[in-house]
């Protein structure tokens, strides 16, 4: 078994290599292979993912992703190296769970799972600025539609679950969102045993804020997936804790919903949590060792309980990355 290890910037750095020692504590003949991504990386040998990385990804099939630090301003020659990873990957879904962790802030009883196509939708970055301004392309197609929803009706299934909310602004866009709406209702029909219902975006995000225990399983395009799974993050006890699996045909990419935290990064004070139940997204969906998920998800529970928090997690949180990280090898 073979693990590419791409840290990319900030806390990814912190959290990623606190992830991978966890991994080698319970899967010690895993093959850990290194893997350079991001705006060090970009500053460093000019581009922010390099073949190599692809490369090594491809052979390895299975990818840990930390964060990369992207500029919310154009540089020459710079993309985002997770959305070309998950585009080249091909990576068509992206599994966002938020369950309940025994923290202050998280809501006991939530316990939904974000399905967020990956590879359309406004992440095409294709953008064209002209004298007047610019203007985004936004692509949603019937191929990647159906293979969304059909991602979110079998893991429904297969999960016991019961309902699967399609989430978009077809109101506005009743193209694209539209054809999105459509699809995904078309998929539906198939799973009559599994209710469905939709709602536009923005009551989506009113609703999470207000009732989140009405969503079950949630079916959206990229952007709205992204932003609604911060959201939830919140409910499950905060960003530092909310763990993402991109998966795809035979390929999959852990990498926790946060970003490189610079506010944070070189502190060694980062919560680990959400990379560690990442990695265990990995173990369960990708390789298929349940137990061994569990006992990831079950060594992080403990030490939570045990009110041992990363700073984050307020208002008792004082340990650090490697503090926790112990911790939860030892709860293993
Ligand atoms: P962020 O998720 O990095 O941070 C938001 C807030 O949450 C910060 O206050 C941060 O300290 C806190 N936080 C996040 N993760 C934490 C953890 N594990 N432990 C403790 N506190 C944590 O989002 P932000 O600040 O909007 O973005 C920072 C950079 O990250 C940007 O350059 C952005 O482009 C990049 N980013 C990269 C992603 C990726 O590569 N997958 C995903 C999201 C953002
Ligand atoms: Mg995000």
């Amino acid at each position: 078994m073979e693990l590419c290890v791409i840290e990319g910037d900030g806390i990814g750095k912190e959290v990623i290599p606190a992830a991978v020692q966890v991994l080698q504590h319970l899967l010690p003949d895993l093959t850990i292979k290194t893997a350079r991504a991001g705006w060090d990386c970009f500053n460093d040998t000019g581009i922010s993912l390099p073949e190599e990385t692809i490369e090594l990804a491809r052979s390895c099939r299975a990818v840990l992703f930390g964060a990369c630090s992207s500029p919310s301003f154009p540089v020459d020659g710079y993309f985002s190296p997770i959305v070309r990873l998950r585009r080249v990957l091909k990576t068509h879904a992206n599994l966002r769970p938020t369950s309940y962790l025994p923290v202050p802030a998280a809501r006991a009883g939530v316990e939904l799972l974000i399905v967020r196509e990956n590879t359309e939708d406004l992440y095409v970055s294709d953008e064209v600025t002209d004298e007047y301004g610019s203007v985004a392309r936004k692509v949603v197609t019937r191929a990647a539609t159906e293979r969304i929803a059909l991602t979110a009706y079998k893991l429904a299934e297969a999960a016991g679950r019961k309902k699967v909310t399609i989430i978009h602004k077809a109101n506005v866009l009743p193209q694209t969102d539209g054809l999105f709406r459509r699809v995904a209702f078309e998929i539906a029909e198939h799973y009559p045993e599994i209710e469905t219902d939709d709602l536009l975006v923005d009551t989506a995000a009113y609703l999470m804020v207000k009732d989140p225990m009405r969503f079950d399983v949630i079916l959206t395009s990229n952007m709205y997936g992204d932003i609604l799974s911060d959201m939830a993050a919140a409910w499950g006890g905060g960003l530092g804790l909310a763990p993402a699996l991109n998966l795809g045909e035979d390929v999959a990419i852990a990498e926790p919903v946060h970003g490189s935290a610079p506010d944070i990064a070189g502190k060694g004070i980062a919560n680990p949590t959400a990379a560690f139940l990442s990695a265990a997204m990995m173990v369960r969906y990708f390789w298929s060792m349940n137990e061994t998920a569990e006992r990831i998800e079950k060594a992080v529970y403990k030490t939570l309980s045990a009110g041992i928090f990363t700073g984050d997690i307020q208002p008792s949180g004082a340990v650090t990355t490697q503090e926790f990280t112990q911790h939860v090898i030892q709860a293993l």
